[in-house]
């Protein structure tokens, strides 16, 4: 299996911050964000990760991060060279997998405190969504579940069917390149990794497990403040 750490995007509701530098080299208490996504994929014992960036800053994210030689990975590193969307993202590293292996993309501003390493290690074929219960669904992609069973996938829904967040990790089969290639722009003309679970998830092919611990998506001041406060208590 390979990692895809997606860490693109404008950081538009975190400026001015993210005029000085990508959301993900973002301090979250003691050390920049990215490296906390970063750890989900060493747990899982992965050591091929690329690192999508946009134009902005890729210096400053490859200066930091460096050939990878520190963590025991390898990094390539592939530009965005516009924010079209998370699906379009994960679709710059397909090049990067020659053969028959499934990827762990993760999002370069999520924070976990739940151990999903061996969810991740025991994948074989599909797609595999992590879900929080949370008290602003409508910032999220939200899965509406019957019983264990996910039987919708919304994004940003005005009126969620759940409190139930998708999560930005996200495990699937190699096929999820095609996918990508056939994907339609969303209303707001991005490819929507939200689209990609769907597919799975209308071929009978998606698992989903629930989150114990606190996750954050740390895209605003809020909860990027909320990750240093937390992860100070948590990991400290
Ligand atoms: O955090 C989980 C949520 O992440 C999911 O519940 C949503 O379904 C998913 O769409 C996403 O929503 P966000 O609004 O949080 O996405 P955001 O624009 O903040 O982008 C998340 C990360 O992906 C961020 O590190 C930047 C990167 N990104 C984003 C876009 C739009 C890219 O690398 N390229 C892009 O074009």
């Amino acid at each position: 299996m390979k990692g895809v750490l997606i860490c693109g995007g404008t950081g538009s509701r975190l400026k001015p911050l993210t005029d000085i530098t990508n959301k993900s080299l973002l301090p979250v208490y003691n050390k920049p964000l990215i490296l906390y996504p970063l750890q989900v994929l060493l747990d899982a014992g992965i050591h091929d990760i690329v690192i999508i960036s946009g134009t902005e800053h890729i210096d400053q994210m490859a200066e930091f991060l460096g050939s990878g030689e520190q963590y025991n990975c390898n990094f390539s590193f592939k530009v965005q060279e516009k924010p079209g969307g998370i699906a379009q993202a994960l679709g710059l590293a397909a090049n990067e997998y020659s053969d028959d292996e499934s990827v762990c993309a993760i999002l370069g501003d999520n924070v976990y405190f739940d151990d999903i390493s061996d969810t991740i290690k025991a994948f074989s074929s599909g797609a595999h969504i992590f879900l929080k219960e949370v008290p602003d669904p409508e910032r999220f992609g939200v899965a509406e579940l019957d019983g264990s069973t996910v039987v919708s996938i919304e994004e940003k829904p005005t009126q969620p069917k759940s409190n139930l967040a998708v999560t930005g990790c996200y495990i699937y089969d190699k096929r999820c390149f095609d996918i990508i290639k056939n994907l339609q722009p969303s209303a707001r003309g991005e490819l929507e990794i939200t689209d990609v679970t769907k597919w799975y998830l209308e071929h009978g092919e998606l698992n989903a497990s629930m989150l114990q611990q606190e996750w954050i998506d740390a895209g605003t001041f809020e909860s990027l403040h909320k990750a240093s406060v937390l992860v100070r208590e948590k990991f400290i």
